[in-house]
């Protein structure tokens, strides 16, 4: 019924892996698509979703790994971007976060766009990770044909509709049922036909775990937040978010 269209999974943070996909499937969770978004998480991520069948992945390099990534890296990613496996769906987490790391502006920008250049070649969407950093994504993203998703959306509304004009579906979670959190606003205001579901685990438990670790199985309680503000049923939810991520990442 639900994809959780970016979580985490590694064994540096769960235990048991076929356990999580075993809990995940029996509270709804059909699929998941794992950001791999260091050398070293795209390799695990890749070996899950050979492993199992609801298991896709987005592959590229995070803004904070834009010191250990060279040439060759990228070289890299260009060759198995390529390969067209089925179950890589897109290039992501990529982006820009100047929140840490305001001295590396310029090293940034040059990893994202060259990763963005590479899913226009490929013709795969991007999944967006942008930290105080609003105006020069949009500045980059606009060089590019490209479209696919914010993730952990949590700008305004004014940004949310410059986004959506631009081709994007917001990535929504844990944060809208956060009792401090006005994200649900926005949500109510774009509607359930502009977003789609995430978990960023394990990162970002929804309430009433918040504080604990996160994981898809907990993509019920995201969407029936939005089924309170949106005023439609869970099942609706579900149905809208999957296949506007079925639709995006051209999954089965
Ligand atoms: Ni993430």
């Amino acid at each position: 019924m639900y994809i959780d269209t970016h979580c985490h999974l590694s064994k540096d943070d769960y235990d048991d892996i076929s356990n999580v996909v075993k809990e995940n499937r029996e509270n709804g969770i059909d699929k998941m698509v794992i950001s791999g978004c260091s050398k070293e998480s795209i390799k695990e991520a890749m070996e899950y979703a050979r492993e199992y069948d609801n298991i896709y992945v987005t592959i590229g390099y995070h803004p904070e790994e834009v010191d250990k990534v060279n040439k060759d890296d990228l070289l890299a990613l260009d060759k198995l971007l390529g390969q067209g496996h089925k179950k890589i769906v897109g290039v992501g987490e990529i982006g820009l976060d100047f929140h840490y790391d305001k001295d590396k502006k310029n090293e940034q920008i040059n990893l994202f766009e060259q990763q963005l250049k590479l899913a226009e070649k490929w013709d795969l969407p991007v999944v967006i990770h942008s930290r105080d950093a609003t105006m020069e994504t949009i500045n980059c993203l606009k060089k590019f044909n490209v479209k696919g998703i914010i993730h952990c959306f949590g700008g305004s509304l004014e940004t949310a509709k410059i986004y959506i004009k631009m081709g994007f579906k917001l990535g929504i979670g844990g944060i809208i049922t956060f009792k401090n959190s006005n994200l649900y606003k926005v949500v109510q205001e774009i509607g359930i036909e502009n977003i789609v579901l995430e978990t960023d685990s394990p990162y970002l438990t929804p309430e009433p775990y918040r504080g604990k670790k996160n994981s898809s199985k907990y993509i019920p309680l995201i969407a029936q937040r939005i089924s309170e503000v949106c005023q439609v049923s869970v099942d609706e939810v579900g149905r809208v978010t999957s296949n506007n991520a079925k639709t995006l990442f051209d999954l089965n």
